[in-house]
């Protein structure tokens, strides 16, 4: 029966991981985080974050999937038999961002189509609330299917689910080896373009001046973390999975260095071509830097608008490749996400990747349909909130303490790496893991849930309201339902029996 899918070069699953790293955070979410932690400075908490959480972290879940050879659920399982549960639980998120990540790819779609024409440019309101997404409807309620949004997430959806059912050689490893160089290029263009551009100077010290002052704030360092973890797809079971699909001859530790310095060196170079950027725009509307950055969502789809429109030249061509290199970014990082429920629901019920793919990828997809509606955006904000506030942190420390301190596993997946990797594990990998990470999480986890739980339910603080100023039934059916349901799942599936 061991007839597991494998990698078939070391570059295919080295690009892979890169793939499913390098995605939209890259591009729309480190820059602003960056440079509203300190700018130049953040980098130091960035690099620790890295170092001490990203990398070990990195290699963990790399060993996980080489040693037990399985998706998550199964990896866990074959850790300890009652420990399958948490393996769903990152399948979950997984699943869960799936659903949005999807809409957000669609988007950049849209746009890409839209730099030919520039449309955006002769709408007199908000382009992206208002002539695109039609938001006309209040939180809460759906509206109608957005036919602009729709049409292409059905285009990201056939794409992804296409590459699945190709299988991990022919299908994820393929994508990957043409996406990737690809994306490489185009990004190449777009920030040597951008650190030419004039005014791009302003932008970069903007961007690079540290800002000292903030090394000392708790918030920057949990900022570093947060940024880190989300970036190299770490505790939502993405990682495992790849690696699960590992001949046994291959290296990890270089491996997982090789991933981690890939994504970061990805990560530094968006935030110079998009701060060039910024500056040019600060120049052309006479506003300093720091008066035209705005994060996530605004930037790519409100901000970079308007500066393409205002561009000196091969506007058009300049707004594709942007919007293309999220496209491509998104593409290769919504695959592996995807692909580990497919796997999940692969091993546990022993059914062909083809029914997988189509139950697993349908039913994500289907959901997705309800960030396409006219009350889509409202929805996508609430999942998006909670994933970033709850998953990400709350996944990797539960990971953690429960392989270093309640499983005791560190010291057997150490020589599982050793045995096999060039750079040998010292003691400074079981320090971080079973020391510096669960600190750093542990604080975290206590300061959001100090902050959420108090602020929602007892009516704490309550003068800063609720996200957004949504209403309390909207965050609650909206968020914790889901948060809810996913525990509920998660243990239901680790309850059912295995399919042999
Ligand atoms: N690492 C990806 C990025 O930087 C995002 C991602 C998150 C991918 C979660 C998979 C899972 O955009
Ligand atoms: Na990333």
């Amino acid at each position: 029966m061991e007839t597991r899918s494998q990698w078939g070069t070391r570059a295919g699953f080295i690009l892979a991981a890169v793939g499913s790293a390098v995605g939209l955070g890259n591009i729309w979410r480190f820059p602003t985080v960056a440079y509203e932690n300190g700018g130049g400075a953040f980098l130091i908490p960035y690099l620790f974050a890295l170092l001490t959480a990203g990398i070990p972290l990195l290699i963990l879940e790399f060993t996980i999937g080489h040693k037990y050879r399985g998706s998550a659920p199964l990896s866990y399982r074959r850790m300890n038999k009652k420990t399958e549960f948490v393996g769903w639980w990152a399948v979950i998120i997984a699943f869960v961002i799936s659903t949005y990540y999807s809409v957000i790819i669609a988007w950049a779609m849209s746009y890409s189509v839209f730099s030919f024409n520039l449309n955006w440019g002769s709408s007199t309101g908000d382009f992206l609330i208002g002539d695109y997404l039609q938001r006309t409807v209040e939180p809460g309620q759906i509206g109608n299917f957005v036919p602009g949004v729709l049409i292409p997430l059905l285009l990201v959806w056939i794409i992804v689910l296409g590459v699945l059912f190709k299988g991990v050689k022919k299908g994820i490893e393929i994508a990957n080896r043409i996406f990737i160089p690809a994306l490489v290029i185009i990004f190449l263009i777009i920030v040597i373009r951008a650190i030419t551009l004039p005014g791009a100077i302003d932008g970069l010290e903007a961007f690079f001046t540290p800002d000292f002052s903030k090394i000392g704030d708790p918030e920057v360092w949990v900022a570093a973390y947060g940024q880190i973890f989300f970036s190299l797809s770490i505790a939502f079971a993405i990682m495992i999975t790849y690696s699960s699909y590992l001949p046994k001859k291959s290296d990890i530790t270089n491996n997982a260095f090789i991933t981690g310095f890939g994504n970061s060196s990805f990560e530094i170079l968006a935030g110079i071509g998009v701060f060039g950027i910024l500056g040019f725009m600060a120049m052309q509307s006479g506003l300093p830097v720091s008066e035209v950055v705005e994060s996530g969502v605004g930037l790519a789809f409100i901000v970079f608008p308007e500066i393409i429109n205002q561009f000196p030249g091969m506007n058009a061509l300049f707004g594709f490749l942007f919007f293309a290199s999220l496209v491509l970014a998104g593409l290769t990082s919504l695959m592996s996400i995807t692909e580990t429920y497919v796997a999940g629901l692969v091993d546990k019920f022993n059914i062909t990747r083809t029914k997988a793919v189509l139950f697993g990828g349908g039913v994500a997809a289907l959901i997705s349909l309800l960030f396409a509606t006219q009350g889509g955006l409202y929805f996508l904000d609430v999942a998006d909130y909670f994933i970033n506030q709850f998953g990400v942190a709350l996944m990797g420390l539960i990971e953690v303490v429960l392989i270093a301190w309640i499983l005791r596993e560190l010291k057997n997946l150490k020589e599982h790496a050793n045995g096999i990797s060039d750079i040998k594990l010292g003691a400074w990998w079981t320090v971080c893991l079973s020391v510096i990470t669960p600190i750093v999480l542990g604080y975290m986890m206590f300061k959001l849930f100090k902050l959420n739980i108090l602020r929602e339910f007892v009516g704490e603080n309550n003068t800063t309201g609720n996200y957004e100023g949504y209403t309390d039934t909207f965050i609650l059916w909206g968020g914790w339902a889901v948060a809810i349901g996913a525990l509920v799942v998660g243990i239901i599936l680790a309850l059912t029996k295995w399919k042999k």
